[in-house]
């Protein structure tokens, strides 16, 4: 596992606090570099507040959001009008609340059913907004992601071969104990990010952070260890009853914990 700076807040809504924190000051320090700001948003129901926070009438003032390209790291293979759809979640919580280009949010695309051709779709669609990384690579300037009780990250599930690729960045994927298929963000592209922050929170989490952050394990039976940027950032931003199993067992190396 990579150096990681560990966040530890009291409570989800610190947690929450320190990666909209974190976000707005990417964010200027993309516009400076760049002229623009790329950022994959996560699904899931743990980052409901922060876009909320975010699109707040005390918050959404502090990013430039014309600037700001909205992607998202997976999608259930549903309507986007479906209320498991993750895009309208961020749709309702973030992106309807600011002043984002609607030419400048891409949503991951469902429609076409058949998975992976839409997958190949968003691969274009990546290919074609984001500024190459390394290895012309295209490279997020941030990566949301959250977490899953079972080590998922993305829609990167134990046990599938999505978290072997190491050509495709976006790929379908049918989790055996999901309801529908996925499209998902692969490994190079998450790690291809200038920074990537895992947002996650509350005692059912506990296993899956300690496994994440441990020593020694397999990203096969816990996706999230395969989160390694090649130059970036990796974050974890949690809150004290996520951490309750943390000094089970040895913590790799390179773990600085930043209590707030
Ligand atoms: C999804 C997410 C998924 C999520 C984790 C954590 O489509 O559900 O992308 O990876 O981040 O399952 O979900 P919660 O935040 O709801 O615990």
């Amino acid at each position: 596992m990579p150096d990681t700076e560990l966040v530890v807040a009291a409570t989800l809504q610190g947690a929450v606090r320190w990666v909209a924190d974190a976000i707005v000051g990417d964010a200027k320090a993309a516009m400076a570099d760049h002229g623009s700001f790329h950022l994959c948003l996560a699904g899931g129901s743990t980052p409901r507040d922060l876009y909320a926070l975010l699109s707040s009438p005390l918050w959404r003032t502090r990013v430039e959001w014309d600037r700001v390209h909205l992607y998202m790291g997976d999608e259930r293979y549903v309507g986007a009008v479906d209320p498991r759809s993750n895009y309208r979640m961020i749709r309702e919580t973030l992106v309807d609340r600011i002043l984002v280009p609607p030419r400048n949010v891409h949503p991951i695309p469902t429609g076409g059913r058949d998975p992976e051709a839409d997958a190949a779709r968003y691969e274009t669609v990546l290919r074609n907004s984001l500024p190459a990384g390394s290895g012309g690579v295209p490279r997020f300037d941030v990566v949301l992601l959250g977490l899953g009780n079972d080590g998922h990250t993305a829609s990167l599930f134990p046990g599938s071969t999505a978290i072997d690729e190491t050509q495709r960045l976006v790929v379908g994927v049918s989790p055996p104990m999901a309801p529908t298929p996925r499209i998902t963000l692969t490994p190079p592209v998450i790690n291809a990010a200038q920074r990537v922050i895992v947002l996650t929170g509350g005692a059912l989490k506990a296993g899956a952070l300690r496994h994440m952050l441990a020593e020694h394990g397999s990203p096969h039976e816990i996706p999230a260890r395969v989160l390694d940027p090649d130059d970036g950032r990796l974050c974890v931003s949690v809150d004290l009853a996520a951490c309750s199993e943390l000094d089970a067992e040895p913590l790799h190396d390179g773990i600085v914990t930043i209590r707030l």
